[in-house]
C-alpha cells in the first residue's frame, strides 16, 4: 500500500544511516573579506522567488504526505515556513489524488502556511502514464490541494529502479513536462531526488524550459539506500553507493547551459553550504532529511534549525562582504583540483572554470598561430 511506503520512507530516513557520497561543498572555499565595510546588521539575506519574498533563499525540501505521521510533519514544517518566511515543497501528491481521504495530510500545509511560498509535487514516471486530460486534472488538483505557487515534477530513475514496487517508466516524460509547462499558469520546477542533474539533461530540459531546476544531487539522502533497506538487501546499493552527480558539480553543470533559476539540494547541511551553492550559481537552497529529523522532534526544533541555517548563511555573506544575495553570487570562490578536473573533463563553462579558460585562451591562440606559421 502506498501509505505504508510513505511511512517506511519516513521511518528509515529517520532511523538509519541513509546518506551516501559527498555533495563536495567542502572542496570549495569562499574568499574571506577582512574589510567588509558594513556591519553584520547591514546584511540583507532576503530574496524573491516566484514573486514571494523569502527572509533568505531557503526552501524546506520535498518530504512527505499521505499518512498521519506525514500530516504531523507537514503541519509542523508549514507552521515554521509561515513564521520564518521561507519556502516549502510538499512530498509527492499522487497518494492524495488516488486516495482523496489522505488529502488532509497535504491540506494542512495551506492551512498552516497561507502566505508562504508553497510548491506542489508529482513524480515523472507516474505522470508519464497519464492521458493528457488526466495529467492536466492531476496538476490542477495538486496545486489546489495546497494552494501552490509552483509545481515540481521529480525525476527519480534510480529510486524507481531500486524500489521493490518501483515504476521505472521514463518514456514520454519530456512531452508531459512540455504539456504541464503549456497548461499551468504556475511556475514549473524539475527536480531530482538525490542523484543530480547533468548538463546534458539540463540542455534537454532547457527546451521546455522549466522556470527552475532543483539539482538534488549526490551527497545527502540516498534513495538507492532507502529502497534497498526496504527490500532487505543492500548489496546492490553498496555497488551503486556513489551513483550520481555531487550537488556542487551538478549546480556548475546546470548553470553552464541553463538560464532559469537553480535550486541547490542534496546534502546541503548548513548555511555555509547554502552560501557556497549560491556563490557557484544557485539562486536558492533546500534541505530535506535534516528538516524531517527536526520536525519529528517538534516545532521548536524546526525553528531552531532554520534560524541556525539562516545565521550561518548571513555570517558567510558578512565574511565575504556581501550585503545582498546578488553580491554573494559575485563573491570570489576557489575549488580544489578534483573539482576542476571534473569540470574541465566535462567541458563545463561555469564560474569556477571561467578564469581558467580566460587564462588559457591567449596561450592557446599563440600556440595555434605558431603551429599554423610553422
Ligand atoms: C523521507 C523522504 C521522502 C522524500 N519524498 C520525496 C517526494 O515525495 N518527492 C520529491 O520530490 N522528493 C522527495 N524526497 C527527496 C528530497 O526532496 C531531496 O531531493 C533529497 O532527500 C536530497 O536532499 P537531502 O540530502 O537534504 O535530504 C524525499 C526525501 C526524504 C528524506
Amino acid at each position: 500500500m502506498i501509505e505504508n511506503r510513505k511511512d517506511e520512507h519516513l521511518r528509515i530516513a529517520a532511523t538509519s544511516n541513509v546518506e551516501e557520497g559527498s555533495s563536495l561543498f567542502d572542496e570549495v572555499q569562499l574568499i574571506h573579506n577582512a574589510l567588509p565595510e558594513m556591519d553584520f546588521d547591514d546584511v540583507e539575506p532576503g530574496t524573491t522567488i516566484f514573486s514571494k519574498r523569502l527572509s533568505f533563499p531557503f526552501i524546506i525540501g520535498a518530504l512527505t504526505g499521505g499518512t498521519e505521521t506525514a500530516e504531523r510533519v507537514n503541519a509542523t514544517l508549514a507552521k515554521a515556513a509561515e513564521e520564518l518566511n521561507v519556502g516549502m515543497y510538499v512530498g509527492s501528491q499522487r497518494v492524495a489524488i488516488m486516495k482523496p481521504e489522505t488529502a488532509g495530510s497535504f491540506k494542512v500545509v495551506k492551512e498552516n502556511a497561507p502566505s508562504a511560498l508553497k510548491i506542489a509535487n508529482l513524480g515523472a514516471p507516474q505522470v508519464s502514464r497519464l492521458s493528457d486530460r488526466e495529467l492536466i486534472d492531476w496538476v490542477n488538483e495538486a496545486v489546489d490541494m495546497i494552494n501552490a505557487d509552483a509545481v515540481a515534477i521529480h525525476l527519480n530513475p534510480a529510486q524507481e529502479l531500486f524500489q521493490p514496487e518501483g515504476e521505472p517508466w521514463f518514456k514520454g516524460v519530456l512531452s508531459k513536462l512540455k504539456l504541464i509547462r503549456r497548461v499551468t499558469n504556475r511556475p514549473l520546477i524539475v527536480k531530482e531526488v538525490g542523484n543530480g542533474i547533468s548538463m546534458e539533461v539540463a540542455r534537454v530540459l532547457a527546451d521546455i524550459p522549466p522556470d527552475a531546476i532543483d539539482v538534488a544531487g549526490l551527497g545527502g539522502t540516498s534513495f538507492i539506500k532507502i529502497e534497498s533497506i526496504r527490500r532487505g538487501d543492500t548489496t546492490e546499493a553498496d555497488v551503486f553507493r556513489n551513483w550520481g552527480i555531487p550537488t556542487l558539480l551538478s549546480i556548475c553543470e546546470v548553470s553552464s547551459v541553463y538560464d532559469g533559476l537553480i535550486f541547490a539540494s542534496g546534502g546541503v547541511r548548513n548555511g555555509l553550504d547554502g552560501a557556497k551553492a549560491i556563490a557557484v550559481g544557485a539562486d536558492a537552497f533546500s534541505m530535506s532529511r535534516p528538516m524531517l529529523l527536526s520536525a519529528l522532534k517538534g516545532y521548536d526544533s524546526v525553528k531552531e534549525t532554520i534560524n541556525k541555517v539562516m545565521w550561518e548563511f548571513k555570517a558567510a555573506m558578512f565574511l565575504t562582504g556581501s550585503r545582498k544575495v546578488s553580491d554573494l553570487k559575485k563573491a570570489p570562490v576557489v575549488a580544489s583540483l578534483p573539482i576542476l578536473l571534473w569540470l574541465i573533463q566535462r567541458g563545463v563553462r561555469c564560474k569556477l572554470t571561467m578564469s581558467i579558460y580566460d587564462t588559457l585562451k591567449p596561450i592557446a591562440s599563440v600556440l595555434i598561430s605558431n603551429l599554423i606559421n610553422e
